[in-house]
């Protein structure tokens, strides 16, 4: 993949090797022009710039090319304002009671707090998978799964430990969990924009992603995929105005919801920022995702032999890796460590988690980035 060209669309990448793509992914120019102009029309124009039939389309682009990421119709793409929404909202669509849901212990909060605290209030047991060496064994989601078994939970790459469920892992845990009635929930916020989706195939019932990581976009959205079958069955936790097949009919005697994944949008929100999201997909899309996987992989994997070969660093991150590395250091404070990365003459910009330094490159670096972080870490060490 060549991406000298695309680099002037991220001007930070000029001075700094910006490797911090699992929290905050950096926005190229295009999507950034396109979402500020956007805004400001509607600042200036109110209902000039935004007519009754405009937002009722107004999603309409981000869910095209949100069937386009995930490979499935857009009818199938209802829009969020975060991930965390999103989990929450389903969560709560269904029915739970008397029921249990797997997850995994090394889990982002917003993943497993939306069923502790159903569990709360409802009869729900909530059984979260250990890692054994930072690693979840398939084996073991796939052994917990039993007749009780509402929802199984989990990340398609784990912010953390930077473990990915490779295609095989999901669609054997989908098949597990839908012969006992259950469902597959995926977040994928950590996944999309580099790794190729085709949620049919995985046969998962929900997948979400969020804007603001690997999908390259400003913050404030988050799609999600949701199965046909199961998307007729559910009553959306959260309703309004946009909820209902014709959103301009104003009738609040009667609670109706349309009849595709569109129920689940249920208020006004920032609109610039999902139309935001749709642009930095189609960014995404021009270069190609696999295109993007494969350079990831390439970074990734030469920062994994690198760090290997030095004798203070301990890797976390297992083989079946995403675009994510995350290692410990014996005997050094990583904050102290993460400090001097940071300041240096051109600084290398990380997350530290858990004490744990996690590296995350996307279309915007180089080898030579991941080269200059080892030869510092070195030095440093
Ligand atoms: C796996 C995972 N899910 C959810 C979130 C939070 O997403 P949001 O801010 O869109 O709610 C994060 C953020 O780091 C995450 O890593």
């Amino acid at each position: 993949m060549e991406i000298k060209g695309l680099l002037d669309d991220f001007p930070t990448t000029k001075t700094v090797d910006y490797l911090n793509a699992a929290s905050i992914g950096l926005v190229p120019n295009p999507v950034i022009k396109r979402s500020t102009e956007i805004e400001t029309e509607l600042a200036k124009g109110g209902t000039l710039a935004l007519d009754e039939e405009k937002e009722t389309l107004i999603y309409d682009g981000l869910r095209e090319e949100g069937a386009k990421l995930f490979s499935c119709d857009a009818e199938d793409i209802a829009i969020f304002n975060s991930t965390t929404e999103a989990l929450n909202c389903f969560a709560w669509s269904l029915d739970l009671k008397d029921g249990k849901v797997i997850s995994t212990g090394v889990e982002f909060p917003s993943v497993t707090y939306p069923w502790l605290r159903i569990a709360r209030k409802e009869n729900v047991k909530v059984k979260l998978i250990t890692a054994e060496n930072w690693r979840i064994p398939i084996d073991v989601v796939l052994n917990e799964i039993d007749e009780n078994t509402r929802v199984v939970v989990l990340s398609h790459a784990e912010y953390l430990t930077g473990q990915k469920f490779d295609n095989d892992d999901i669609k054997k845990i989908a098949k597990r969990i839908h012969e006992i009635g259950g469902l597959l929930v995926v977040d994928g916020i950590q996944a999309a924009g580099y790794l190729p989706i085709n949620v049919r195939e995985l046969d998962v019932d929900i997948y979400i992603a969020g804007s603001y990581k690997w999908l390259l976009s400003p913050f404030g959205t988050a799609i999600a995929y949701v199965a046909k079958k199961l998307c007729d069955k559910l009553e959306p936790a959260l309703v309004g105005w946009r909820s209902t097949e014709d959103m301009w009919n104003f009738n609040a005697q009667e609670l109706s919801y349309a009849s595709t994944s569109r129920k689940f949008e249920y208020s006004s929100s920032a609109y610039s920022v999902k139309l935001g999201l749709a642009e930095s997909i189609k960014y995404l899309r021009n270069i190609g995702i696999k295109n993007i996987h494969d350079h990831n992989k390439k970074l990734v994997d030469i920062l994994a032999e690198e760090l290997i070969s030095i004798e203070n660093v301990d890797i976390v991150t297992p083989e079946d890796r995403c675009s994510i590395l995350t290692f410990g250091l014996k005997d050094k404070d990583s904050k102290i460590v993460a400090k001097e990365l940071r300041n240096l003459k051109r600084p290398i910009e990380f997350s530290l988690r858990l004490g744990l330094l996690r590296i995350a490159p996307h279309i915007y670096n180089t080898e030579a980035d991941i080269l200059h972080f080892v030869e510092n870490l070195r030095e440093i060490l």
